[in-house]
């Protein structure tokens, strides 16, 4: 798994953007057909973005049948994707991300997409690094989506004009604006109390209080002795400290209500990855003017990535070009510019114009490239890119047990290495 990632990561560095051309027409097929797709994009942004894929789909001739869990973050659709499988009935596309590509491999229920692939020359139009995570033994099984960057602030100008504040670059500076904030009479941070929204914002701190290396170290190679460090201690201590200016309809709030707060100024800002800029987008709200899209406190040299991908699983023959077609749709130029407008993530096809992207959209893919070659490209832990899910479900477990009690920074940080250790 480390090794996964590792070379994720290294092999990133070398990813450029360099114009590729030769979209070919893939393997044409015969119409007709139906799939059923798994995802769990429910939220104004995430339904606009992925109602392109049925459009490009229907325009072709096949049928969508709509498969959408909701809850963001995907834990519902998961538990819902494995009953479906266990009982023999997979639906032909399931949004899986990261290393779980692997354990499905592992069940054997896959298709193998290689000559949409190589029809579509995948292998030169996607970074290798990608590509790779797509393959299961050296065969394409998944086709990804975009790159979603985590390490993002939304913030609304007008509140911060209201409370005399700042865009705080470092926690000292948000903790500033956040007393001017609440003290304005305003909520200061729209929060979602979900155990992945609170690891969301967890693991954005990490990258920050403790740096790209002590990130790799904890939440990657989850390290036992990093994971019950010092810094860790001063980790949980600033999520203490944030969690000091957000509501009390927190609990349970789902991620694109909290986004709303900031939308309709109520609150200030949010910590949440850039599909959060779908909402504005779906609001009509203008970057720089209506919202401010600022990266993280003490992350602008980072990016923690979190890619969509789908997998295919075998399908009765009558469906096979639908599923096909799907593939092929997902990784052509037209896709992948309407879909990361509306998603606001940025197109994981290499060669893409920036033309028709929007500002944060434009940093996005600057600081993909800059920080594929400096190592500050990490893994979201939170958005299961980094490390296996029993472990990811040890670190969240303990991140939303310290939000939710008056737990201290120390025993988190000691619980964090001990619940790691035992699944380990
Ligand atoms: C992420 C997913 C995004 C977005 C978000 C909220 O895990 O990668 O595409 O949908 O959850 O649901």
């Amino acid at each position: 798994m480390k090794r996964i990632i590792t070379s994720l990561i290294c092999l990133l560095m070398f990813a450029s953007f360099a114009f590729a051309t030769g979209q070919g027409d893939g393997t044409s097929a015969a119409k007709g057909g139906e799939v059923e797709v798994l995802h769990w994009w429910t939220s104004g942004g995430e339904a606009a973005a992925v109602a392109v894929l049925k459009q490009l789909l229907e325009a072709e001739g096949y049928t969508w049948k709509d498969f959408a869990v909701a809850g963001g973050g995907g834990d519902n659709a998961m538990t819902v994707l494995k009953s479906r499988a266990l009982a023999g009935n997979p639906p032909a596309a399931a949004q899986v991300k990261g290393p779980q590509i692997q354990l499905w491999g592992d069940e054997g229920v896959l298709t193998n997409l290689n000559d949409v692939a190589k029809a579509e020359d995948w292998d030169n139009l996607l970074p290798k690094v990608v590509a790779d995570v797509m393959k299961y033994k050296g065969n394409y099984v998944a086709v990804p989506v975009n790159v979603h960057r985590i390490n993002w602030m939304w913030c609304n100008p007008a509140v911060f004009k209201k409370a005399g504040a700042t865009i705080p670059k470092t926690w000292e500076e948000f903790e500033a604006a956040a007393k001017k904030i609440k003290a304005a009479g305003l909520i200061p941070v729209a929060w979602g109390g979900q155990p992945w929204q609170e690891a969301t914002v967890f693991e954005i701190i990490v990258a920050g209080v403790g740096g790209t290396d002590f990130y790799k170290k904890a939440l990657v190679d989850a390290d036992v002795n990093t994971l019950k460090s010092a810094t860790m201690v001063k980790v949980f201590k600033t999520l203490r400290m944030v969690l000091q200016y957000i509501d009390p309809g927190a609990p349970n709030r789902d991620w694109n209500l909290a986004t709303s707060m900031v939308i309709n100024g109520e609150a200030g800002m949010q910590f949440m990855g850039d599909w959060a800029k779908g909402e504005f987008t779906a609001a009509k709200k203008a970057p720089d003017k209506d919202y401010i899209a600022a990266t993280a406190p003490q992350t602008s040299k980072q990016f923690i990535f979190n890619i969509d991908s789908f997998i295919m699983f075998n399908v009765a023959d009558k469906d096979k070009n639908a599923q096909k077609a799907m593939a092929r749709l997902i990784v052509q130029p037209k896709f992948q510019e309407v879909f990361n407008i509306n998603k606001g993530s940025i197109p994981v096809r290499l060669g893409m114009s920036e033309e028709p992207f929007d500002i944060p959209a434009r940093l996005a893919m600057k600081d993909f490239v800059a920080t594929s070659k400096s190592g500050d490209l990490v893994p979201s832990m939170a958005h299961e890119m980094a490390v296996m899910p029993d472990i990811k479900g040890a670190m969240v477990d303990t991140v939303t047990n310290f939000c939710n009690s008056d737990m201290s920074a120390e025993d988190a940080a000691a619980q964090l290495a001990s619940a790691v250790a035992a699944v380990k």
